[in-house]
């Protein structure tokens, strides 16, 4: 069953959002929080975890294979849904840190991922989740679609229990098609996700039995008016 995730850092969106019945986890990104204003980080990050009840994910911001692990460690102490976002960086000091935090316990989440094979790397060093981002990585011109459903398949004959997180929505249909090609958790911004549920013929449905409601009712009234002599 796919999970979706809330790709929000606002604390209002996920408590109005959770009581959808549909939120699995959150996503965050240094983006994101931008677009919080100058929020108390730490706090916002452990208030999410207590509404979501699911992973959340913060992202590392540090450079250096030494000071992304502080920053990691750091992070997962507050609150046991953490999970630690990491940059698939060209130099491969990313794939160094995910593998330590690992071998730690620390659950991970590899970020900004294009293509099938930076996947790939990030579920052999051993992240918890691996992010493709979906409309960046078209945008570099590669076949998103493509890769969820190779991925997919490559994951499941290897036994890899990393699940594949797509990000970088910006469409209703980028969430079908990638949900179709198999993608185990969809991270969607508010925006996408308050689209989901409206459909113009479901609302042209729900007036139509409403208006045959009103006219049912109606009908009642004029049966049950007792007979005038
Ligand atoms: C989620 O984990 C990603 O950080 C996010 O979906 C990126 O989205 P963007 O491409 O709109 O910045």
């Amino acid at each position: 069953m796919v999970q979706i995730f809330l790709d929000t850092a606002s604390l209002k969106e996920v408590e109005e959002l959770s009581q959808w019945g549909i939120a699995d986890g959150v996503t965050t990104n240094q983006k994101i929080f931008l677009q919080e204003g100058g929020v108390d980080f730490r706090k916002r990050v452990v208030d999410i975890c207590n509404v979501v009840k699911g992973p959340v994910s913060v992202e590392t911001t540090k450079h250096g294979v030494q000071e992304l692990l502080q920053e990691a460690r750091e992070y997962a102490t507050w609150h046991k849904n953490v999970v630690v976002k990491v940059a698939m960086y060209g130099n491969g000091s990313g794939l160094r840190v995910v593998s330590q935090l690992t071998r730690e316990g620390i659950k991970t989440n590899m970020t900004c991922m294009m293509t099938f094979n930076q996947l790939v790397l990030a579920t052999k060093a051993g992240a918890t989740y691996v992010s493709l981002f979906y409309n960046r990585s078209k945008e570099a011109g590669e076949n998103p679609a493509q890769i969820v459903k190779d991925y997919v398949a490559f994951a499941k004959e290897n036994g890899y229990a990393s699940r594949l997180i797509v990000g970088s929505i910006r469409t209703v249909e980028d969430v079908s098609t990638a949900i179709a090609a198999g993608a185990h958790i969809m991270t969607i911004p508010t925006k996408i996700l308050l689209q989901m549920p409206f459909n113009q013929r479901s609302e042209d449905t729900i007036k139509e039995f409403d208006d045959a409601w009103e006219k049912f009712l109606a009908m009642r009234q004029v049966e049950a008016k007792p007979i005038s002599r």
